[in-house]
């Protein structure tokens, strides 16, 4: 029941928070100790690689996951997308572990990768899933629940940060049994409350959102979302988000590449939204700015208060770098919802699209 709400999808962006309560309570209620099961974590100490697995909005979290698994359990992680995975020819690791992230659990595309890990390559494998028992919960040989409530938007918001938060949650639990010193400094329990805190900051302002989006994206045939590292795998979920419910061509793209070809697309009033929440690669992404600026670009920049300047136009609240993501994503899902509300589409049941892709 969307109750008050105009759409499923607003209801489920301001659940977030709500999402990531849960999540603690079930995963680290008073302690900082993951409840994660032992033999779960000992199959995945055994692996000299993680494979994340997904489609869509849930492969982008996957992307994420990476940089979390690699700084907290030091084992090597390779993301890839189910569909082109399930019939490539990959030259798979010693003992590979096989991580599936969907929030419906009926992918049908993850699904047939589920299905040569069990059949062809007989390793272990974790789905991590919104729903319990859907095809990919049964099939795999571990798994954990996402948390996150029922979806009902086509467009996935509340799983993806709650994908995100939980991959921190296992991360977090490997590299403690790992003994890895990073792990055992990052408190992941008040990382989540932090971004919990964070992300309601950001839906309580949702009307300043309202206004770019009726300023910038009302009238686009097009917008650039740009950012380096983990900024640039949320452009990309960012950009997804336009494209699906607002029909605006839309790109994510790693700030620095822009140059080598694709700022030919740049003209005057061109929306490039950029995402700055690093501090490694921030000053890097400001050049790029300028570069697309003197282009006509009309710049929106989403960036962590730790890197804010006064010409920013989102400020975020800044938590642990690795974990910015759950928040910068935030305002890109609610400039996609308003954009589409401009434009006069149907936010939870955009055109060509179906919530649950069944087939290959
Ligand atoms: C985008 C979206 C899709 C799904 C994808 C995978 O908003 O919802 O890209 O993320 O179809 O779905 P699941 O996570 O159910 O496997």
């Amino acid at each position: 029941d969307r109750g008050a709400y105009p759409y499923y999808m607003l209801k489920e962006i301001d659940e977030q928070p709500a999402v990531l309560h849960r999540i603690q309570k079930a995963y680290l209620e008073n302690t900082d100790k993951p409840a994660i099961s032992t033999e779960l974590l000992t199959a995945m100490k055994h692996a000299d690689r993680l494979y994340i697995v997904g489609a869509g909005t849930s492969y982008h979290a996957g992307l994420v996951g990476k940089q979390l698994f690699e700084k907290l359990t030091q084992i090597p992680t390779e993301v890839v997308v189910a569909s082109e995975f399930a019939y490539a020819d990959p030259m798979l690791s010693q003992r590979p572990f096989f991580i599936f992230l969907t929030q419906s659990g009926e992918t049908a595309d993850s699904r047939q990768v589920l299905v040569r890990v069990n059949n062809e390559w007989h390793a272990p494998s974790l789905t991590i899933t919104n729903v319990e028992n859907s095809t990919l919960y049964r099939e795999a040989t571990y798994q954990l629940l996402l948390n996150a409530g029922p979806e009902i938007a086509v467009a996935s918001t509340k799983a993806y940060t709650a994908q995100i938060a939980v991959e921190a949650v296992v991360a977090k639990a490997l590299g403690e049994v790992k003994e890895i010193e990073f792990a055992q400094k990052f408190d992941v329990r008040r990382e989540l409350s932090l971004a919990a805190n964070g992300i309601q900051s950001i839906v309580d302002e949702k009307d300043k959102l309202k206004k770019i989006a009726h300023q910038d994206l009302a009238k686009t045939r097009n917008a650039f979302y740009i950012g380096r590292g983990v900024d640039y795998f949320v452009a990309l979920e960012a950009a997804l988000k336009l494209k699906e419910i607002s029909y605006i061509q839309a790109e994510g793209f790693a700030s620095g590449e822009l140059k080598h070809g694709t700022i030919a697309l740049i003209e005057d009033h061109t929306p490039v939204i950029a995402l700055i929440t690093q501090a490694k690669t921030a000053g890097h992404t400001r050049s790029n700015i300028q570069e697309v600026k003197s282009r006509g670009a009309q710049v929106l920049t989403i960036v962590s208060e730790a890197l804010a300047k006064k010409e920013d136009r989102i400020v975020i609240p800044t938590i642990s770098e690795l974990l910015m993501p759950l928040m910068s994503v935030v305002p890109a899902q609610l400039l996609a919802y308003y954009a589409s509300l401009e434009r006069g589409y149907d936010v939870d049941q955009p055109r060509n699209l179906a919530k649950s892709v069944t087939v290959e």
